[in-house]
């Protein structure tokens, strides 16, 4: 749907906060599916630069530093290192993976500003803000806590409280104090400068709403209702030490917003990796600009940056932003708070050889157009019945028959069947679909192709039989494992964006490499796969110059041969077999299971705990008239019995001091008639009496609510005369 014929394309995938590592809906959302799109595309030998790093500034940071006992700085180093391990680990290797807090960085998000600033594209404002009159500084709303004027929680910050969700402003908080001092914040004056996004409505409107239908809907529609409710002026300064110093004199203790400095951060990175060639990737009208985030960064990504880059002037805009929506784990949504997510580290560290099942499994159930679910059963049902039971099984029988009847060679084909070229001709229709797919985004369709093409791969060699055949007719078996081998090297080519770690050991098994790609540092291009050596001595060189590496007798393949008649020639040697796929027992998800139980029942017992306190609101006010014409009197318990069939009634009889009389009490779910016997109570001597299962209830016995809805009576701290008047 896109129009353009455009020359290369940079990806950017959404920089995380280097705050805390990254989890499955990070995975899912935005970093899974650009590797997949980025991996297609030099498959097809596209131009593609692949940018992310680490977003190092913003409030949250200076937050988990005070925290901590440590310096910012030394928060964003170690989680910066935490997330690249993961994403590397997971076999998603950007081109470069830079930070915000590079000196390259600074300079280039000061020079941005600098720029917007001498050129008049700013407007400044100037507001109270809260100020913490001890500490001496300005108080970011996070920075603000006091009790939420919703549900009464004390610990809510000044933008969310989050315990209830709702939305904040500082004003709202009961009581708010200061994060720094425990001072009570008050309001002082501050200048900052503003991006008048106002200014840029009409331009947005054309550019998104007019010239950009093709975009998901979500997305689409998320800039619909921004724009239609109408743009206001942006803050893009805060007053913070932790971020890039606004370069403007007398901004002393200012800093660029996190939101402005941050996707600045994409363009730094690019001039990191690349500092010569760099603005062929920013500047050129050839050049597809597409920007991978979540549904949180939308509004940024389509509205906000957009107009920066306009603001600014000699820049391209993104072609498209395909944002997903949430993950959500197990039912719940993912909390960082909470510890409720599946971590990327940890998972590499509890599932090694496994990065590519929970690609295939976040790619499979991607939130592309709503939020979805991630649950350990699905994980470990998708592995085994579909990763081992299909993918892996029909490559596994194919080679290893090719190794018992045909020494590891790929057997000549003779006279092909209907059978067979009824499951041959199934793959260019699937090539075609999975295409299709990815060129709009739908990572989760793009892969039920793919996986179609091992569901036709298994489907074949189950009914054809091979071992079978061997019995009686070793020439028909040699073409039927001639038709499986090219099955397998499709498999080879159409899951290499999915599942690149398979799709290299298949390679592997196949005897083959693969051409694709551009090491942009070395400005050449290289191929992706198995054997090439660091040293360069075992790469031969492609016709389309391409060093490519192969032992002797390799086999290249590229995308242009999926689906094709003969992607292995006869006589070709293939590997050994290796497992493409192990079963996952019940024992290792049982494990991830218990852990997030702990999780949830410390959840529930904080919420119980919680509950507990919390006290029943005050009642309407009544005048001492209204409280006088209760009798409350002091009372003792002669004698208790159940009321025969019933399980809550307990039959009283009490010295009230005035008289000796019966009251049926709805006591017997929290007290034994022993319990009662003997005991010193208060009653509402003066109740009118009513029958209660036949028997005549003179007064109620005064108890107390507890929060779990249990009852307890009223008993004096010290002996008192039955009939002593209590008010
Ligand atoms: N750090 C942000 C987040 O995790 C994303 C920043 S994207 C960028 O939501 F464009 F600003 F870099
Ligand atoms: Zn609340």
């Amino acid at each position: 749907m896109e129009k353009k014929a455009f020359k290369r394309t940079l990806v950017t995938c959404a920089l995380p906060y280097a705050n805390g590592p990254v989890h499955i809906g990070h995975l899912a959302g935005v970093y899974v599916p650009a590797d997949i799109y980025v991996r297609y595309l030099r498959m097809r030998g596209e131009d593609v630069l692949y940018i992310c790093g680490s977003d190092e500034h913003g409030v949250p940071i200076t937050i988990k530093a005070r925290q901590q006992g440590i310096s910012p700085q030394d928060v964003v180093d170690k989680y910066h290192k935490i997330i690249k391990d993961s994403f590397s680990g997971l076999g998603i290797n950007f081109d470069i993976y830079g930070r915000t807090s590079s000196d390259v960085h600074r300079a280039n998000a000061a020079a941005f500003f600098r720029k917007l600033y001498d050129e008049g594209k700013f407007i400044t404002r100037t507001s109270e803000q809260y100020y913490d009159p001890e500490a001496q500084t300005f108080l970011a709303d996070r920075y603000i806590v006091g009790t939420c004027p919703r549900c009464g929680n004390e610990g809510a910050y000044g933008d969310q409280c989050e315990k209830c969700g709702s939305t904040l402003s500082p004003e709202e908080l009961i009581n708010p104090r200061s994060k720094l001092s425990g001072a009570a914040p008050v309001k002082k004056e501050t200048t900052h400068w503003y991006l008048p996004l106002n200014e840029y409505e009409s331009w947005l409107s054309q550019w998104i709403l007019d010239g950009h239908k093709e975009w998901k809907t979500n997305v689409y529609g998320q800039c619909k209702s921004w724009i239609d409710g109408g743009l206001q002026p942006r803050a893009v300064s805060r007053d913070l030490d932790w971020g890039v110093p606004v370069p403007v004199e007398g901004a002393e203790g200012k800093v660029l917003y996190v939101w402005f400095d941050a996707p600045i951060g994409y363009i730094s990175n690019s001039i990191e990796l690349l500092p010569e060639s760099w603005e062929q990737w920013w500047k050129s009208e050839d050049t597809k600009l597409v920007h991978f985030i979540g549904k949180d960064n939308i509004v940024f990504h389509c509205i906000v940056f957009p107009a920066m880059l306009k603001a600014h002037g000699g820049f391209i805009l993104p072609e498209n932003v395909p944002a997903n929506e949430f993950l959500n784990l197990e039912g719940d949504k993912i909390s960082t708070s909470r510890g409720w997510a599946v971590w990327a580290h940890e998972y590499l560290q509890d599932f090694p050889g496994k990065e590519d099942v929970l690609r295939y499994v976040l790619t499979a159930n991607a939130p592309q157009t709503s939020d979805n679910d991630f649950s350990w059963k699905d994980f470990q049902q998708r592995n085994n019945s579909e990763l081992v039971a299909v993918f892996g099984n029909f490559v596994n029988r194919a080679v290893v028959l090719t190794h018992k009847y045909f020494e590891g060679k790929v057997p000549a084909r003779g006279t092909l069947l209907p059978e067979d070229r009824d499951a041959l001709a199934q793959i260019p229709e699937l090539r075609r679909s999975l295409e299709d797919n990815i060129a709009h985004y739908k990572f989760r369709e793009a892969l039920k192709d793919a996986m179609g093409i091992a569901r036709v791969g298994n489907k074949y060699i189950s009914d054809t039989e091979p071992w079978k055949v061997a019995k009686t007719d070793m020439a028909r078996c040699a073409t039927i494992l001639n038709v499986s081998l090219q099955i397998c090297a499709d498999l080879a080519l159409a899951f290499e964006p999915f599942t690149p770690f398979a799709a290299e050991r298949l390679r592997r098994m196949l005897g083959v490499c693969l051409e694709a790609g551009t090491d942009h540092r070395a400005g050449e291009q290289v191929s992706v796969n198995t054997y090439r050596d660091g040293e360069g001595a075992a790469l031969h060189t492609h016709a389309a110059g391409l060093r490519c590496c192969p032992p002797d007798g390799a086999v290249c393949l590229d995308w242009e041969k999926l689906g094709a008649e003969e992607l292995l020639p006869e006589g070709h040697g293939i590997g050994a077999a290796e497992l493409l796929f192990a079963k996952i027992e019940d024992d290792v998800i049982q494990v991830q299971l218990d852990r997030l139980a702990a999780i949830r029942a410390e959840r529930e017992a904080a919420a119980a705990a919680e509950a507990a306190r919390r006290v029943a609101p005050q009642k309407d006010e009544v005048t001492f008239e209204d409280f006088e014409k209760m009798d409350i009197r002091t009372a003792t318990v002669l004698a208790a019995e159940k009321v025969p069939q019933t399980d809550k009634l307990l039959k009283l009889t009490i010295d009230t001091g005035i008289d000796t009389r019966t009251i049926v009490s709805g006591i017997a779910a929290y007290y034994s008639p022993e319990d009662m016997l003997g005991k010193q109570i208060c009653i509402l001597a003066n109740l009118k009496p009513r029958k209660i299962r036949g028997i005549e209830s003179k007064g109620m016995i005064l108890m107390a609510k507890q929060p779990d809805g249990t009852m307890r009576f009223i008993t004096p701290a010290e002996v008192l005369m039955n009939g002593s008047e209590i008010g």
